[in-house]
């Protein structure tokens, strides 16, 4: 009797080959520039308590109260699959007492998280995310650091069609000054009361609502980057001096709002040009007081979080990964036991000097295993038989165009070092 088929639950992003391979491409691109910058692994819980996203990312978002994976566990504690990472690492930074240690603390991580949000393309309820979060220090030039950080993982993978939007929250002194004409502004419209409830927890999220008559009456509203203090601004235009330093282009969008409430001073967003509504390729941002929320110092920190899933997408978008790309660099075909043997060793020895080396297994006659060959996608194939074994030279195949050399089996890493 054959038995139903269980499927992956509904809206998870996973990666199978061929497609993982561009996946894990993308993902060590973004990991890549921030290991250059000194930025160590932070490996944490995919699940935390129930707390600490309430607390650390906000009553107010919709990540907190209404995207969360919540349940009981065994022993009646009330446990959530992490929504975002900055929560977490904030947790685990007091709980290792790293911010008594060499400031900024600087970390990356990268990993699954959990929003139940309504799946759609680039939109999914397990998606990946490479972040980084730099903690413990307010200076501006760590703001364009973190934010060059992305970037150059962007441009790396070779990414064009893409901006970054960057603006600033201020300081405690500017966000109160703009709340409380904000909220006198917000009393003049004609709002629901669910939507009174959120702008008074959060009123700048009204910037963030997708509804046409909400846009339309948030027009006017006054802007927080006309409120900055001075040293807010000041801090801002140096953070947009190292941008222009670096030759990072941007665009001030001073309706950004992000999805998250911790956010303070810098905030910035990359968005790609080719994903429609799913557009956010990753964003991030200063949060001053989160540290202390949570129950630690009073210390600033700074980190974004990228979707390692709609980057891929983007880089497919713009053709950027193609077919073979990961594909082996030699097929070995052994004919007989003996050239079996050997070419275990063989494939050992290139692999060490850093070929990507694939064997044929199963005593396939040639031709099956000619068309194995040509199916891995390998550059080059080899037949390894007796004949071969005694002279020690072997027929080397080019298999896009079928050009063939002849070439010592000891050089056979010299002949193929230019594909390395
Ligand atoms: P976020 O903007 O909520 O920020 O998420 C960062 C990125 O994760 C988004 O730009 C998007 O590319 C991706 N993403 C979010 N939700 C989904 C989803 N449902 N499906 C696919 N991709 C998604 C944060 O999470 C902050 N923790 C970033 C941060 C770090 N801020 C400071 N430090």
């Amino acid at each position: 009797m054959k038995r139903e088929r269980i499927n992956a639950p509904k809206g998870v992003s996973e990666y199978a080959p061929p497609r993982s391979a561009g996946f894990e491409w993308v993902r060590d691109h973004l990991i890549a520039p921030a290991k250059a910058a000194g930025y160590q692994l932070m490996e944490l819980p995919a699940f935390e308590d129930t707390n600490l996203f309430s607390r650390g990312v906000g009553e107010s978002t919709d990540v907190v109260s209404k995207e969360m994976y919540t349940f009981e566990d065994r022993g009646g504690r009330s446990i959530t699959l992490r929504p975002e990472g900055t929560a977490g690492v904030m947790r685990a930074v007091i709980e290792h007492s790293l911010d008594r240690g060499q400031l900024p603390v600087k970390v990356f991580y990268s990993g699954a998280f959990f929003r139940a949000e309504r799946p759609q393309a680039g939109r999914y309820r397990q998606f990946y995310q490479v972040g980084v979060e730099s903690i413990g220090l307010d200076d501006p030039a760590i703001d364009a650091e973190v934010i060059a950080l992305a970037d150059t993982a962007f441009k790396n993978i070779g990414l064009k069609r893409y901006r970054l939007e960057i603006t600033s929250l201020g300081d405690a002194q500017s966000r109160a000054a703009h709340r409380v004409d904000l909220v006198t502004f917000l009393k003049t419209l004609d709002l629901d009361e669910a939507t009174v409830a959120r702008a008074e927890i959060n009123p700048l999220r009204l910037f963030d609502d997708k509804r046409e008559d909400i846009k339309a009456k948030m027009a006017d509203a006054p802007l927080l980057i006309d409120y900055l203090s001075e040293s807010s601004r000041e801090n801002f235009s140096r953070v947009c001096r190292y941008l222009d330093a670096l030759g990072i282009e941007y665009v001030i969008n001073p309706r950004m709002v992000r999805g998250l409430d911790y956010y303070t001073g810098t905030t910035f967003e990359f968005i790609h040009e080719d994903l429609g509504a799913q557009s956010g390729i990753g964003g991030g941002g200063r949060y001053d007081g989160l540290m202390e929320t949570l129950g630690g110092a009073s210390l600033s920190g700074i980190g974004f979080g990228l979707g390692v899933d709609r980057i891929l997408l983007a880089a497919e978008a713009e053709g950027l990964v193609v077919e073979n790309q990961f594909a082996s660099d030699l097929f070995i075909i052994p004919l007989g036991e003996i050239a079996k043997e050997k070419s275990l060793a063989i494939a050992q020895n290139l692999r060490q000097a850093g070929l990507r080396v694939e064997i044929a297994f199963g005593d396939r006659a040639l031709k099956g295993a000619m068309k194995a060959a040509d199916k891995s996608g390998s550059e080059f194939a080899v037949v390894i038989g007796e004949s071969e074994l005694n002279s020690g030279v072997v027929e080397l195949k080019r298999m896009k165009d079928g050009d063939i050399s002849s070439v010592k089996i000891e050089q056979l890493d010299k002949a193929l070092s230019h594909i390395k």
